[in-house]
């Protein structure tokens, strides 16, 4: 077995798969149904002093999955920050989710929303944490139901925090001088600019950054004409077809800072987890997957990452952490031809004996360049071949590789990197 611990600003969880902000961390039901599937770590529902309590449009879950199935983990979300009074939460239910997540070894972090840039009014919230026995405290900055949903005194709340370096400096000092307990700052992935949110975080004391909060967007009925569910901007969770984008805005803060990042974005399976750990994230937070799949998930995501780990090798998270970060670079550094030769140097090679001719390349191929001979397997013209690499990618037999035309060597057989074949960028 594997050894699943990890560590993130001097914090021990048994292992790295936790449970972001949401409903599970609202109330003491919800949060045991999460603690007994064995995670390492449960972030609280949000809770704040923005607009008294927050109250939600209910219905608030729309799901896409009836309008085609690339849909099924798609979904948008009108849930505000926590509807609970906010004292009620910290002195009734709060305690008694420590005190769980304390029997059962689970790190406690309490998510809190100050209000938009008033600095005090986030450390005001942090002292109350740190009096709870937090173990980490999460700065919630940048959720799009803050941006959209908060009253227009409020305006401020949310994005306009999370997307300025300056204003995320401020509120992050004064969190870290007013507490001892380690504070982590939520990235909003609205964020251009997320290398110096993340250096002015650093700079400014904070221990950790979690990224990302959801994204936000609507969705039309077009059988009715009117909006499905309801007819605003807010929450939208993409599922995993996401987590490119969040992974690489991941990776924007894990190769800028060495403060540690809790990676969460799309994330619904095992692998998925690996893909963030090796990003650079020593611990992850999952969340629309556990609403998509039920919370079973959460314990077959900590076991496949188990067997992967012993199958791999890997005894430790330690093993694999950021094991792909010192190769992030930016698209421009990488050795390209200077100018594209034509024909492509790069074509693709078939292997005509896992080759079905089944013709999925031919009718796939956006350049026009395949066709496919029943006897000879796919043949290519090399007047539109640009040596693209989408038919390796759509083959179904994985009968392809693409190789360089003149010495047939490999430059990439779908696996891993594809192969620097050009001496030095120019
Ligand atoms: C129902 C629901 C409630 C959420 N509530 C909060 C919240 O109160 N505070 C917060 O920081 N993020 C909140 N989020 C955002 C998630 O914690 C997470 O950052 C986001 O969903 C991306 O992760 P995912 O792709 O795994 O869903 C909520 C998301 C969902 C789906």
């Amino acid at each position: 077995m594997a050894d699943l611990r990890t560590e993130m600003c001097g914090v021990k969880f048994k292992n790295p798969v936790c449970v972001s902000s949401n409903d599970f961390g609202e109330t003491l039901h919800m949060a045991k149904r999460v603690v007994k599937q064995g995670i390492g770590g449960l972030v609280s529902k949000t809770v704040h002093k923005i607009d008294g309590v927050h109250r939600w449009p209910r219905p608030y879950f729309y799901s896409l999955r009836r309008f085609g199935k690339e849909l099924r983990d798609t979904w948008i979300c009108s849930e505000m920050f926590s509807h609970i009074p906010y004292e009620k939460w910290r002195d009734e239910i709060a305690p008694r989710i420590r005190d769980l997540c304390k029997e059962n070894d689970v790190v406690f972090i309490p998510s809190i929303s100050g209000i938009g840039t008033q600095a005090e009014t986030w450390a005001e919230l942090c002292v109350d944490m740190e009096k709870l026995g937090a173990d980490i405290i999460e700065l919630d900055t940048g959720g799009p139901h803050a941006t959209f949903g908060a009253e227009a005194k409020h305006k401020e709340v949310g994005a306009p925090l999370a997307l300025d370096p300056e204003k995320a400096y401020e509120v992050t000092k004064a969190c870290v001088e007013a507490v001892k307990t380690p504070i982590m700052f939520k990235m909003t992935p609205q964020c251009v600019r997320m290398a110096e949110v993340a250096l002015a975080i650093e700079k400014a004391g904070g221990h950790a950054i979690s990224a990302n909060n959801a994204f936000y967007g609507t969705w039309i009925d077009h059988e009715t004409g009117t909006f499905y569910g309801g007819p605003f901007s807010c929450g939208a969770l993409i599922g995993r077809a996401w987590q490119p984008f969040s992974l690489a805005k991941v990776l924007e803060i894990t190769a800028t800072v060495k403060i540690p990042c809790s990676g969460i974005g799309g994330i619904f399976t095992w692998d998925d987890v690996v893909r963030y750990i090796m990003a650079g994230c020593p611990t992850v937070q999952l969340c629309s997957v556990i609403y998509s799949r039920g919370v079973d998930v959460l314990r077959e995501i900590i076991d496949g990452l188990n067997e992967f780990m012993d199958r791999k090798g890997y005894k430790t998270i330690k093993d694999m952490l950021g094991i792909c970060v010192p190769r992030f670079m930016y698209l421009r550094d990488f050795p390209r031809e200077n100018p594209m030769q034509h024909p492509s140097p790069i074509i693709p090679k078939f292997d005509l004996d896992k080759c079905n001719r089944c013709g999925t390349c031919a009718k796939l191929c956006p350049y026009g360049a395949l066709t496919v001979d029943e006897d000879e397997g796919p043949q290519i013209n090399d007047e539109y071949c640009m040596g693209c690499g989408w038919c390796l990618g759509n083959c179904p037999k994985q009968a392809v590789t693409m190789i360089k035309r003149d010495t047939g060597e490999v430059v990439w057989n779908g696996y891993g990197e594809i192969k620097r074949w050009v001496e030095e960028s120019k």
